[in-house]
């Protein structure tokens, strides 16, 4: 039909989206956490919007701009992340590109810490945070119909990729090299590897935001197919 607009991939789809760091308080002035601009998240939620689906993503801090057409929760720690996206069920993908901190400092102390004068240096206790993508995908109630993860690796990556895909009971894992130069966290380039069960996508580098839209492209006809 002539101007008639091309069928989006998602549409009438609930998709959440984790991007960005999250902060650990230490004390009221400092904080535990990860490297990650929220590039690729963000982009991903934008390119789902794009696609016709509903979004919320869950973000912790960052310092780029909310995208267009999508819903934004702003969270500081993993246990608010949680909170967050098990408020946003259900949904029918989740895509987890946050980078959470493993672990979080025990007590949060009231004052800000200060030295002593010796020399000496605080003991700081860290306790594991929840893993947002595993409970994602072990959901006992309202799994995700699709559930992605990413993994940053340093070396044998499609290895860590299929292990990590097993130990979390997701769907698809999006590799990253983050030894090479394009994945260098920050930057807006990335060399991805999509890893399911029984099969490996080798993506040449491409800028994050066609990472993005091929991404959202990939997970509609997964769940198709599904
Ligand atoms: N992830 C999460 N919650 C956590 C830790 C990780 O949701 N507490 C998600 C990340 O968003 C990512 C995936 O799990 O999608 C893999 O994260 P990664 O740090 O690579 O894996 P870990 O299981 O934490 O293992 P490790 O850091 O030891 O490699
Ligand atoms: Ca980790």
């Amino acid at each position: 039909l002539l101007g008639a607009s091309p069928q989006k991939s998602l549409a009438g789809k609930r998709v959440i989206v984790t991007s960005g760091p999250t902060h650990e308080p230490i004390d009221p002035v400092r904080y535990l956490a990860n490297r990650s601009s929220g590039k690729q998240g963000h982009a991903i939620a934008a390119a789902a919007a794009a696609a016709g689906a509903d979004v919320t993503l869950v973000s912790g801090p960052v310092s780029i701009a909310d995208p267009a057409g999508v819903r934004t929760v702003h969270v500081e720690t993993a246990q608010q992340m949680l909170a967050a996206v098990e408020e946003a069920l259900p949904v029918d993908i989740a895509v987890c590109a946050a980078a959470v901190a493993d672990w979080r400092p025990d007590s949060e102390g009231g004052q800000k810490m200060k030295k002593d004068g010796s020399g000496a240096a605080p003991d700081l206790r860290l306790v594991e945070n929840p893993d947002i993508l595993l409970s994602l995908s072990r959901h006992h109630t309202l799994r995700p119909r699709l559930v992605v993860g990413f993994a940053a690796e340093t070396e044998n990556v499609i290895e860590h990729a299929r292990a990590k895909l097993e130990r979390k009971g997701c769907d698809l894992i999006v590799a990253n090299d983050v030894s090479q130069a394009t994945g260098i966290m920050g930057g807006d380039r990335n060399t991805v590897h999509l890893v399911a069960a029984g099969s490996v996508e080798d993506w040449a580098e491409m800028g994050k935001a066609d990472v993005a839209t091929r991404l959202v492209d990939r997970v509609a006809e997964m769940l198709v197919a599904k």
